[in-house]
């Protein structure tokens, strides 16, 4: 482990620790430990210094460990995952995957990284990936289906995402069509999964995840929409290593029951949890933007909307709330 990854898990617990212990504990210099902090700060990293005291994170922050990670997967889960890496830096979670499927990787395959340096989002935007707590999380399947059938399983992750959020004790979230998990009007965690194949199948499928765990200000300046992140929400960092493998237990639920029985089973759920039922949305495709009632989803996953007194569906698109 380099130095700043040890660091980082040292200072984890959230409690003081002197330069002098620290030195110790990781066989450097005063002088190293110091660079060490101040790095950890650039990067984004709240770090108090106080004399006589030494350093403390400005709020606990569990650094993501692979042992802890496996601890929280149920069994049955456990034998659909076959590997789990966990990376200080990626550029991307979904890339990493992408590349690994190319060479043969196995289904299931999933990976993490504290920091994401090229993280994407949905509609080729950028998904800002600081350091310092949050979650950036990939998992790879494949599918015999082609592409084609797969539409459904945008809604099914974000019901699974939900379903991990609410056992880890979180609540005041919603789901925006298709598959964005907001709080308050305000984006809270992500979902983008790339899909490479044949259209007669078979398929792979990229799952990518990202969960605004401790979000601050100054690394959010860029993010071009309105966000919140589950330290706000809750009032609490939450253990992330748990909610991790909390995350993975019911992805890998979800994709088992979607191959075998695709989006039904999830419906119900993510109609309770609909963002815009019955609100005036706006949606923007790529020709024009199309204004309407949300009336919910239908059976593919497609986003119905009362149009002028028809109710009609769409596939794809992005969907704003329209002010009353
Ligand atoms: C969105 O735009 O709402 C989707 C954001 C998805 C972000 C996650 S973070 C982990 C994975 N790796 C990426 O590069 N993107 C996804």
């Amino acid at each position: 482990m380099k130095i700043l990854e040890q660091l980082f898990a040292l200072l984890g617990d959230g409690r003081f620790h002197s330069g002098e212990r620290l030195s110790q504990q990781l066989d450097v210099s005063r002088s190293s430990v110091w660079n060490g902090i101040e790095k950890l700060k650039a990067m984004g990293l709240e770090i108090y210094a106080v004399k006589g005291q030494g350093y403390k994170l400005a709020e606990p922050v569990e650094p993501l460990n692979k042992e802890h990670i496996l601890q929280a997967i149920t069994p049955e889960a456990k034998l659909h995952l076959p590997h789990l890496d966990v990376h200080w830096s990626l550029d991307s979670t979904n890339q990493y995957l992408m590349e690994l499927a190319k060479y043969g990787a196995e289904s299931g395959h999933a990976c993490l990284a504290e920091i994401q340096t090229a993280g994407r989002g949905r509609r080729g935007r950028t998904w800002i990936s600081p350091f310092g707590g949050n979650v950036y999380l990939s998992q790879m399947w494949r599918f015999q289906a082609g592409p084609a059938q797969l539409g459904g399983l945008s809604l099914a992750t974000a019901v699974a995402v939900a379903r991990a959020l609410r056992k880890t004790g979180v609540q005041g979230f919603a789901l925006k069509w298709p598959n964005d998990i907001v709080a308050g009007g305000k984006k809270l965690a992500g979902i983008l999964l790339e899909i490479a194949g044949e259209a007669a199948g078979p398929a792979t499928v990229v799952c990518g995840i990202g969960i605004n765990v401790l979000l601050k200000a100054e690394s959010a300046r860029d993010i071009d929409q309105p966000w919140t992140d589950l330290y706000h929400l809750i009032g609490a960092v939450p253990p992330r290593n748990r909610l991790v493998g909390v995350l993975l237990s019911e992805l890998i639920n979800m994709y088992t029951e979607f191959k075998a029985n695709g989006l039904q089973p999830f419906l119900a759920e993510w109609q309770q949890l609909d963002a815009f039922y019955g609100k005036p949305v706006e949606l923007s495709t790529h020709e024009n933007v199309i204004r309407g009632i949300a009336r919910g989803v239908d059976p593919q996953g497609a986003l119905k909307m009362e149009v002028g007194g028809t109710l009609r569906a769409f596939h794809s698109g992005e969907i704003s709330l329209r002010p009353a």
